[in-house]
């Protein structure tokens, strides 16, 4: 191995510097810097990449969400030769009893790329917070995975969420997730934002990419639920080549439990977990008033209990508040139709990929404008959520480290480095939020910060328990 190899494979861990650069306004920029902003994928041999041994083994295994309160699970697999068994046998730790859950396959084309026979099978009327073992496949192929179900929903449930966005199938998207499982604070589900193989930067978006990411992934995903976003990179819309159904290769591997929350589209939907309600909005979805995900959203939000689910959490994929150059004001239009809904019900958080970095914004808001009276600066706003960007998963589009000078008011913290997210809510009035980069120890945080709810926040001379 030559010595510039070794500096190209070492050059992450090279921090040059670790001061910080206030600036007037008072939000921090992170001049950490590191020297790779651009990072390349894993070759197909990679040990991550490898196949499951045996004839039409089951891959890709993965598991997310299957109901709205949290004991369902919808259990997917490829098998790649030929349809395998549609069942999953499943049974509770400390449990004798075996059940068997059946599913279906379905297929895809995608231009002159065949998918292997995709299966989904949703396990209902699960018992909450418990450990259950499942297998997908037979006889000498059989795989044999767990999961642990949340918790009831319920006030003061404890739950800890991480967050990953824009993760792609680079060298970093693996120190990701590495660093998300060393992570001495345990995460017990992931909030994905959005943009998951980069299979669409392939020659004809070589869905044999989307074929390994599923395997990179399923160390992770088969063992504890990714809550889906879809992300730009979800589209796949390529008239030239004859496709034209947008999200088709997402939507037949990746399904979810949207029907439970009466949408009408996988791609908007909302589930509860233990003590948090989660509305997941498609940016790439019309959402323009009238629209079926505008009537949705603004439907769902009335509905949501705070003494149920304290903890009301959107995540979507284009950032409504950033302030780094690259895709600079791409969420405005969904901000200008959702920010007064999310300023009026009081949403703690919302979390965002698609920038290649994290930002974290003060709470502000900005619906005063009414385009002639010139109020268009954001103000603090103590109903307003916390707007989070953690597209930084490492994909191999690199870094963005462009951004708008001076630091606007309403960023409080903005850092262009690889990393993962956890939110650890606590009770019904807090919950601690960390940011991870991927160059320090496991346990290190490049940024957090403690949340109090807002709902609860007001209300506390009633709070007893
Ligand atoms: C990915 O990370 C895992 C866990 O740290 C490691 O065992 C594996 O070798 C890595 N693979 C590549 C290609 O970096
Ligand atoms: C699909 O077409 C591309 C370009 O012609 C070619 O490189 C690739 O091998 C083809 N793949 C299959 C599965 O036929
Ligand atoms: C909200 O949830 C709490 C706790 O589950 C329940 O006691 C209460 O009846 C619910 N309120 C409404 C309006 O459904
Ligand atoms: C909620 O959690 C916070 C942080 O752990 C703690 O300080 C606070 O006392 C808790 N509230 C109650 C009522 O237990
Ligand atoms: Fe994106």
């Amino acid at each position: 191995m030559g010595v510039e190899l070794i500096i190209a494979r070492y050059a992450h861990l090279l921090v040059v510097s670790l001061i910080f650069i206030r600036s007037c306004e008072g939000g921090l920029t992170s001049s950490y810097v590191r020297k790779n902003g651009l990072s390349s994928d894993m070759p197909l041999d990679s040990d991550v990449f490898r196949l499951p041994p045996g004839y039409n083994a089951p891959q890709q295994v993965h598991i997310t969400q299957g109901d709205r309160e949290g004991r369902g699970v919808i259990v997917s697999w490829i098998t790649p030769d030929e349809e395998g068994s549609t069942s999953v046998l499943y049974w509770a730790e400390n449990s004798q009893i075996k059940k068997t859950e059946w599913g279906s396959v379905v297929r895809y084309k995608y231009y002159n790329y065949s998918s292997g026979y995709i299966h989904h099978c949703t396990i209902n009327n699960l018992e909450y917070d418990t450990k259950y073992y499942y297998v997908v496949g037979s006889g000498n192929v059989a795989r044999e995975f767990w999961f642990v179900t949340p918790p009831q929903p319920g006030p003061d449930v404890p739950y800890t969420f991480g967050l990953i966005g824009d993760l792609g199938q680079t060298f970093d998207s693996n120190r990701t997730v590495t660093h998300y499982e060393l992570n001495p604070v345990k995460g017990q589900a992931i909030l994905y934002v959005g943009d998951l193989s980069y299979a669409d930067s392939y020659p004809l978006h070589d869905n044999t990419r989307w074929d390994t990411w599923g395997r990179f992934v399923e160390r992770n995903v088969a063992y504890q639920p990714w809550i889906w976003t879809a992300g730009n990179h979800e589209i796949d819309f390529v008239p030239e080549i004859g496709e034209t159904i947008p999200f088709k290769p997402f939507m037949h591997r990746f399904l979810t439990p949207y029907k439970a929350s009466k949408s009408t589209s996988p791609l908007w939907y909302s589930i509860k977990r233990a003590s948090a309600y989660i509305i997941v909005l498609s940016s790439y979805s019309a959402y323009g008033k009238y629209t079926p995900q505008y009537k949705w959203f603004t439907n769902e939000l009335p509905k949501v209990n705070r003494t149920e689910t304290p903890w009301l959490i959107v995540l979507m994929h284009s950032p409504m508040y950033s302030s780094y150059i690259h895709h600079y004001m791409e969420g405005e239009t969904m901000r200008v139709m959702y920010e007064e809904w999310l300023v009026q019900y009081k949403v703690d958080v919302v979390f965002a990929g698609h920038v290649h970095a994290y930002e974290r914004s003060e709470r502000i808001s900005n619906i005063e404008y009414n385009v002639v009276n010139g109020l268009c600066t954001p103000i603090n706003d103590e109903s307003a959520p916390v707007y989070i960007t953690i597209g930084d998963g490492g994909n191999q589009e690199g870094l963005v480290t462009d951004m708008t000078q001076p630091q606007p008011r309403y960023s409080a913290y903005r850092e262009a480095s690889f990393g993962h997210g956890i939110f650890d809510i606590k009770n019904r009035t807090h919950a601690y939020f960390g940011w991870h980069r991927n160059q320090d120890g496991f346990a290190v945080e490049g940024d957090s910060l403690w949340f109090l709810n807002r709902y609860w926040k007001t209300k506390e001379e009633k709070y007893s328990v």
